[in-house]
């Protein structure tokens, strides 16, 4: 071929790829760790921008270790495996207490801060303090035969019912594993021109491995019915939420909840997880996606695994001092019965680096 032919596919070649990119960003971008570096879309969206009056947070917290909690689990399940006190889903690494901090310090903007929990407050809290809000099991679930519960599934299920005159439309949800690194702003998670900010996981459904016993799987059932959506039975491109903050719009779970009103109920009455729970994470964004605008920034999630290897989780917590991401989940991957104490030592020193001043709420 010669020189000219040459120069024009190149330039051609160059054209479409610049077109392709243009494409991808306007879907959004399906990856959870790719996107662009702004955080605003090329274009204005076609579907209903839902409004936030006020933006709240809202936490999940328990504490495993409290011999109250021990023995009405062990009482519901009637099984060693959920009575153990180092079992790690129920595990108090003090997550809570500096999440409290952090966003304080970095998200000063959010209304009003909630602590859902079963009938505990954290031995550091003042319960004189009124500005974390504590809302028990039983004080918001509609059938409260279905307390006490250990299923986060249960609980989150129920989030449609968390008091109106209390908890506000908008709000993000914090588990208590993860917390703030750097400042925060709402249009993170919402912007009044674009929507709702969504981050998935790179994970879609369904995965063939997980559909034996993972709950998700019933979840990626559920979502024809709750899209009004038969012809989609390809759920390849159903993305997982990424593990980190969640925004979540209480009134699209009202709608959820009224939608698939049977599979919530059924839910919230199992006492610990189960392979037939609605995943609600997962739920939302499929829904959220369909009926809103939506839109996908760049990533603010540092995901880490806290394990028993000293070494390894000093360059960790060392890296996250260093680069402080917006928002950091730390999943305990701690063993069972034998966490290696340095390392919840050396956690508690990273926290009190990032986050020194004592607030009003600690004793
Ligand atoms: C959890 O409960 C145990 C046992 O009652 C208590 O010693 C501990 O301080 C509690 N932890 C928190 C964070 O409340």
């Amino acid at each position: 071929m010669n020189k000219l032919t040459f120069i024009f596919l190149l330039i051609s070649l160059v054209w479409l790829a610049s077109i392709l990119v243009y494409l991808t960003r306007n879907q959004g971008g399906e990856g959870a760790t790719g996107g662009g570096p702004t955080t605003s879309p090329a274009t204005l969206p076609t579907k209903e921008v839902f409004h936030c009056e006020h933006i709240d947070a809202v936490y999940t917290w328990v504490n495993g270790s409290d011999p109250i909690h021990i023995e009405k689990r062990t009482q519901r399940s009637g099984n060693s495996r959920y009575s153990q006190p180092g079992n790690n889903r129920f595990r108090d690494l003090m997550g809570l207490k500096y999440s409290l901090r952090s966003l304080k310090k970095y998200a000063p903007w959010i209304r009003r801060v909630h602590v859902v929990a079963d009938d505990q407050y954290p031995s550091w809290f003042d319960t004189n303090n009124d500005e974390i809000n504590f809302i028990f099991h039983r004080d918001y679930f509609p059938n409260v035969e279905d307390v006490p519960t250990f299923n986060s599934n249960g609980i989150e299920a129920n989030f449609f019912n968390l008091p109106d005159d209390q908890v506000a439309d908008c709000f993000i949800y914090f588990n208590d594993d993860i917390f703030v690194g750097s400042p925060i702003e709402p249009k993170d998670f919402w912007d009044p021109v674009y929507g709702q900010a969504i981050y998935k996981s790179s994970w879609t459904a369904p995965q063939s491995k997980e559909k034996q016993q993972n709950i998700w799987h019933a979840s990626v059932a559920y979502t024809n019915e709750l899209l009004n959506r038969e012809w989609e039975v390809d759920n390849s491109n159903r993305h997982y939420a990424s593990h980190g903050a969640n925004f979540f719009n209480k009134k699209i779970f009202k709608d959820m909840q009224q939608l698939l009103p049977e599979e919530f109920k059924a839910t919230a009455r199992h006492p610990f997880r189960t392979a037939q729970d609605v995943q609600v994470p997962f739920l939302y964004l499929q829904m959220v996606q369909r009926y809103y605008a939506t839109f996908t920034p760049r990533a603010i999630n540092h995901y880490a695994l806290i394990q028993d290897d000293l070494s390894k989780m000093k360059v960790e917590y060392k890296k996250i001092l260093d680069r402080r991401p917006k928002t950091v989940c730390l999943n305990d991957g701690l063993s069972v019965d034998n966490p290696n104490q340095e390392v919840i030592d050396e956690l508690y020193i990273m926290f009190e680096t990032f986050f020194p001043e004592k607030p009003s709420w600690e004793l």
